[in-house]
């Protein structure tokens, strides 16, 4: 815990930046299987978006882990790690009036619900909810064909926890990819982040 630190207020408010951006910060917080379509969901989500000129980014594990969470392996404390750093970054992104979607797998209750509670109400929990035999039908990465062999242990879904959500805002039952970009643009629309 770092002491005598005190915190800056800035001159230019986040107020400022959403209304030069046109739109409120957010975070949509896509949780679900590895496989499950977090991904190809957040990045069409992202190209809508930004056809209409919003300011946006997409936060995802894989990608995440490779650089700022390079040091975190899949116990259950390093996802713990994991989710609080991006949590963090998240609140960051929604601050600076963005609209930020994060794509980890976030298998469990208590950690996603710590990520609510540090982005407080900018925070949208979108539940990508795909069968885990789909998801092995997928299996876009093999990893799932690894995991059943037992060549990788602690594989969510396989033999670690994946925690489904109690109340997402949104769940996406095993939708295609279309109907869930629809549920989520009426979402915004209703919300009045978009027009
Ligand atoms: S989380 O559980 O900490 O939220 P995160 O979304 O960052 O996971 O990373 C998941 C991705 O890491 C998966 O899509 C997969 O590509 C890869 N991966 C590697 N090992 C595992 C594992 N043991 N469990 C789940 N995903 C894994």
């Amino acid at each position: 815990m770092s002491t005598n630190l005190t915190k800056h207020s800035f001159l230019v408010s986040r107020q400022q930046r959403e209304s030069n951006n046109g739109h409120p910060g957010l975070v949509v917080w896509f949780t679900g299987l590895s496989g499950s379509g977090k991904s190809t969901i957040a990045n069409e989500l992202d190209v809508e978006l930004n056809k209409r000129g919003l300011r946006t980014y997409i936060l995802d594990g894989d990608n995440v882990r490779m650089g700022l969470n390079k040091d975190l392996g899949f116990s259950p404390e390093s996802r713990k790690e994991n989710i609080r750093r991006i949590s963090e970054v998240a609140k960051l992104f929604a601050d600076s009036g963005a609209i930020v979607m994060t794509a980890f797998i976030s298998p469990y209750r208590e950690d996603r619900d710590s990520a609510r509670d540090v982005i407080g109400r900018d925070h949208v929990e979108v539940f990508v909810n795909t069968p885990i035999e789909e998801c092995i039908k997928r299996d876009p990465k093999g990893l799932y064909k690894k995991a059943i062999a037992g060549e990788i242990k602690g594989f969510t879904g396989i033999d670690a926890p994946y925690e489904q959500p109690l109340s997402p805002e949104i769940s996406l039952d095993n939708l295609s990819i279309e109907d869930s970009l629809a549920v989520l643009m009426g979402f915004l629309r209703t919300k009045c982040i978009i027009k």
